[in-house]
């Protein structure tokens, strides 16, 4: 049994001081968010139970969905650094950058210089710079493969949304195929959720896209952040549904009015065929401040 840990959307604070040149336009309004949230029990007094208590299951593997970061100014991304090296080596924790990653245009290369180790492929010489052409990254541990698709794209004030790309969907679509032939689980780490309906300034852009590269050359697992919200959506792969699961922003209160704070565990086992994937919710519940099981479901076999 192979055990993955989803979490998301921790949005690391507190945000650090600033000069005022870096913080006109859009990461004004980012900040003005952030010191909302605050007021919302949003932060590390939640975070941090419940990254003990993840941190307890032993996971084999931990994924995270992107947004560590508010409004991507350069010390943000040390602080990111320091909580993906607090979840384990690098070896072990994955990261895909998330809209908040990659807030504005000048910070772009951030959390490629700064979290290269969490998000470089098996087959990354570690001197080889990161860019957006090192996406879709593969990890290959035990039966699973973990695919990194970036969908961070730099937008104007007010939008939050993001995009693969067609080159990288070739890319995916590509991978995905040869690495149902090397016999592996196919888990799809996405910042931007690619089912369902979202307004249109907080979509993923090219998400049909998504969904056909999925239909053709399937996937076992697809986790995403991004809404802050508990779901579990499907895209109808070649071989049946694949489960979509997004997870509330870890850093997330009892009572956040988008859902309380969680992660979520996945307990994989079978074969090529046959999988087996149980998820596990794990964390607050409203006026419940304890983390603890909130829920169990088969999204594969059972
Ligand atoms: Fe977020
Ligand atoms: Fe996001």
């Amino acid at each position: 049994m192979f055990l993955l840990a989803h979490l998301s959307d921790p949005h690391l604070g507190p945000i650090p001081e600033a000069r005022l040149s870096e913080l006109l336009g859009k990461r004004f309004f980012g900040m003005m968010n952030w010191i909302g949230a605050r007021r919302r029990n949003f932060g590390a007094s939640t975070l941090a139970p419940l990254q003990t208590d993840l941190l307890a299951q032993k996971a084999d593997h931990i994924a995270v969905t992107g947004d560590l970061v508010n409004v991507s100014l350069p010390a943000e991304f040390d602080t990111g650094a320091t909580f993906l090296t607090s979840l384990g080596a690098p070896d072990r924790v994955s990261v895909v950058p998330g809209n908040h990653d990659a807030y504005v245009h000048s910070a772009l290369a951030y959390h490629l210089e700064h979290w290269a180790p969490f998000l470089s492929g098996d087959d990354t010489h570690p001197d080889t710079p990161l860019d957006r052409g090192s996406f879709p990254f593969v990890r290959r541990r035990g039966p699973v493969a973990i695919v990194g698709v970036s969908t961070a794209i730099p937008t104007a004030i007010f939008l939050a949304s993001g995009a693969a790309g067609r080159a990288q969907l070739e890319r995916l679509e590509g991978l995905l195929v040869g690495l149902k032939q090397e016999g592996l689980f196919r888990a799809v780490m996405i910042h931007h959720p690619p089912a369902g309906e979202r307004p249109f300034h907080r979509d993923l852009r090219d998400a049909k896209a998504v969904q056909k590269v999925i239909a053709r050359a399937g996937a076992e697992l697809i986790l995403h952040g991004h809404d802050h919200r508990a779901s579990l959506e499907w895209i109808e792969g070649p071989d049946g549904p694949v489960p979509v699961v997004g997870v509330p922003s870890a850093s997330a209160g009892p009572d956040d009015a988008r859902g309380a704070g969680r992660y979520n565990l996945y307990r994989i086992s079978g074969e090529p065929g046959m999988w087996r994937c149980e998820m596990e919710n794990r964390g607050y519940a409203p006026g419940d401040a304890t983390v603890k099981t909130r829920g169990r479901q088969w999204l594969i076999g059972g």
